[in-house]
């Protein structure tokens, strides 16, 4: 993606959009984080965070991109020059790796799950077997690499073509599967309870920490906080509509995190599994429920390779977003620059890895290194990330390039606009800030 015209059109750009947006950010860590903070509350709460910061802060970091047609760094040094509001873009390098070293381990998972449903090698107890998987092999060292090497392989080529066919066909695919498995869920014996977990706040399960989380997981799942997004706003083309554009990605992707919800807690509760378990939790209960489906093999492989694929258009859009900072910025050849990112990205994603399995030693503030990487990444470095994008677009560019970026192509709609400043004016940033300051004064890590 060197040159600033790569994609083909509105629906090329929301492709790749969505792409970024839905991997397994909804699928694995949605289901995950909101069983242990409690469901339906939960559920609430990051709906409200989606709405009134996500939505805004996309906007803001499309507006970013288009208005300086340049990376999330570049960007900053061009608008701002002279003030270091480019440190932006420089944690956002940092966040990529960060989250990397993470997803490249579950990505991995994913793909062994991918070939296990292929080999029909699945029964027995799914909470043993991955355990036994996670803890006692160097397996998963292997498949993570090969999730690094397709990811590398892809951005190494050129994204454009590889995004948005994935993206056109086989998004909607896996929204389909989504369908089917949250069907087949629902009508397990015992199910309701599932429904009601997920559906049903049970408000005293709202602590701050449940809610740092929801933010988190916002930020986390909609691609936002470290530039991503300002990257392909660079990309959208001046007669789009930025609204349409952020309300197409944000919806569909809340609408994949919703459907694994629904596919996941009621299967959970009617086959005993604690929503609780952790980041396993999407691993053992869909093969447990895909036993009780007709043809259960053949779902079980189309729902693992959709993840897969999943998981890699979002990996490379944050791949993407370092190998595009050595290449415009450092002024290293593609080829070579994809291939020391993507190295370091092993090394580090291989203490992660190591952390949940082998070496539980590799731990910090009594957590796993796995752990402390995805806490940080989504509670920390994201949301501050996106505190800063939306006080720069609030606060520090003028106002009326702004208005001009939601206009052009867009709504003219002057409440719409205001709505617009007054979340990303006040109450995103008050929002975030409130939400960390509650968490500093409940002192323990
Ligand atoms: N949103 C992706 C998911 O849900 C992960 C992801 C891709 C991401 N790019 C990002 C998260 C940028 C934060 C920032 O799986």
């Amino acid at each position: 993606m060197s040159s600033r015209d790569s994609f083909s059109g509105r629906f090329g750009i929301i492709a790749a959009a969505v792409g970024s947006a839905i991997g397994l950010g909804n699928v694995w860590r949605f289901p995950y984080v909101c069983g242990e903070y409690g469901g339906g509350a939960f559920l609430l709460i990051y709906l409200l965070c989606v709405v009134l910061m996500g939505l805004p802060i996309m906007l803001a970091e499309f507006s970013i991109g288009r208005r300086a047609q340049s990376n999330a760094y570049r960007a900053f040094r061009k608008l701002s020059p002279a003030k270091p509001w480019y440190l932006i873009g420089v944690m956002g390098i940092v966040a990529a790796f960060v989250i990397l070293s993470f997803y490249s381990a579950v990505g991995g998972w994913t793909i062994e799950y991918f070939i296990r449903s292929v080999s029909d090698n699945m029964s027995g107890d799914h909470a043993q077997q991955f355990k036994n998987f996670i803890a006692t092999s160097y397996l998963p060292l292997i498949y993570q690499f090969i999730f690094i090497a397709l990811s590398f392989a892809i951005v190494m080529l050129g994204v454009k073509k590889g995004i948005e066919s994935s993206s056109k066909i086989l998004m909607p695919l896996l929204l389909l599967l989504l369908l089917i498995l949250c069907i087949r869920s629902v009508t397990m014996d015992g199910a309701s309870e599932g429904l009601i977990f997920l559906l049903k706040p049970d408000f005293s399960k709202i602590t701050i920490d449940s809610v740092l989380c929801a933010m988190g997981q916002a930020f986390f799942s909609l691609s936002l906080g470290m530039g991503c997004m300002i990257t392909y706003g660079s990309y959208i083309k001046r007669n789009e509509n930025l609204t349409y554009i952020a309300g197409m990605v944000a919806g569909a992707d809340t609408l994949i995190a919703l459907l694994a919800g629904i596919a996941i807690f009621p299967a959970a509760m009617a086959l005993g599994i604690q929503p609780d378990s952790g980041p396993g939790l999407v691993f053992i209960t869909l093969p447990g429920m895909f036993e009780q489906i007709t043809g259960g093999m053949v779902f079980s492989t189309c729902f693992f390779l959709l993840l897969s694929i999943a998981a890699i258009t979002s990996a490379i859009s944050l791949l993407e977003v370092i190998v595009s900072f050595c290449v415009e910025e450092l002024h290293i050849k593609r080829k070579p620059a994809t291939l020391l990112v993507s190295l370091c990205v092993f090394l580090l994603g291989t203490i992660c890895s190591l952390s949940l399995g082998i070496i539980p030693e590799l731990s910090l503030f009594g957590k796993s290194f796995f752990d402390l990487m995805d806490f940080s990444s989504s509670n920390l470095l994201l949301p501050i990330g996106g505190l800063f994008i939306a006080i720069y677009v609030g606060w520090i560019m003028k106002k009326r390039f702004t208005a001009r970026e939601l206009t052009e192509g867009g709504v003219k709609n002057y409440l719409f606009i205001r709505l617009f400043f007054f979340l990303i004016r006040y109450i995103a940033p008050i929002a975030i800030i409130v939400v960390f300051i509650s968490r500093l004064l409940r002192s323990d890590l």
